[in-house]
């Protein structure tokens, strides 16, 4: 039986894409949910024929607000979602939802975590001229891009890099992992008290 994926997206999308088509093992992408009426991901969810919808997340900029937050929760809860991954949700999930889905919520983030947590992660690598960079997928927990570590690829910083072109060779290794990561999940080979070291 297919377990039922929602992907919380914000922007672009091409996470969202990258396990929408990817092979996530027995989870299958069923819902795009995004708190941006204008986000990239919208449209791509319209090429791939995955049901999405904007909702309202409060009325702040980086966290939900928190009735919003237990909308969002029963919302997923009611469509009997088994796992959220997060990707490229640009606001942070402390109440409602983490309480939900702990263990079952998923995000990527552009750094080699634990270094590098928060916004613009390739930005701060570069700047630090890190000679490696890369990504992480983890299970979320209460912190900011804290929580088990799933799975990271490393991406050599290049002299000739700048900031775009590093993030852009992240963002391919985002695409490869974050499936990966979804299948380890489902097949219980990742457990959130339980993750492989
Ligand atoms: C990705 O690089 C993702 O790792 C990052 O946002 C981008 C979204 O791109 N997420 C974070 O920085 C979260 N802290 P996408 O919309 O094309 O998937």
């Amino acid at each position: 039986m297919e377990s039922k994926i929602a992907v919380l997206a914000s922007g672009a999308g091409s996470n969202f894409k990258a396990l929408a088509l990817g092979d996530t093992g027995e989870g299958k992408v069923d819902i795009l949910l995004t708190d941006n009426e204008n986000a990239g991901a919208l449209n791509l969810a319209r090429e791939l024929g995955i049901e999405s919808r904007y909702m309202y997340p409060g009325k702040f900029r980086t966290k939900f607000g928190i009735k919003e937050e237990e909308i969002w929760a029963q919302y997923l809860l009611n469509r009997g979602v088994e796992l959220v991954c997060l990707a490229g949700l640009m606001r942070i999930i402390k109440g409602p939802l983490l309480d939900a889905f702990q263990g079952r919520l998923l995000n990527i983030h552009p750094s080699l975590l634990p270094s590098f947590p928060g916004l613009d992660a390739q930005g701060q690598a570069f700047n630090y001229a890190v000679k490696v960079a890369g990504c992480t997928v983890h299970y979320v927990d209460s912190g900011t891009d804290t929580g088990p570590i799933i799975l990271q690829e490393a991406v050599p910083v290049l002299a000739t890099d700048n900031r775009d072109s590093l993030a852009a060779r992240i963002l391919e290794k985002e695409h490869i992992i974050y499936a990966e990561a979804v299948k380890s999940h489902f097949q219980g080979r990742a457990v959130y008290s339980k993750v492989v070291r």
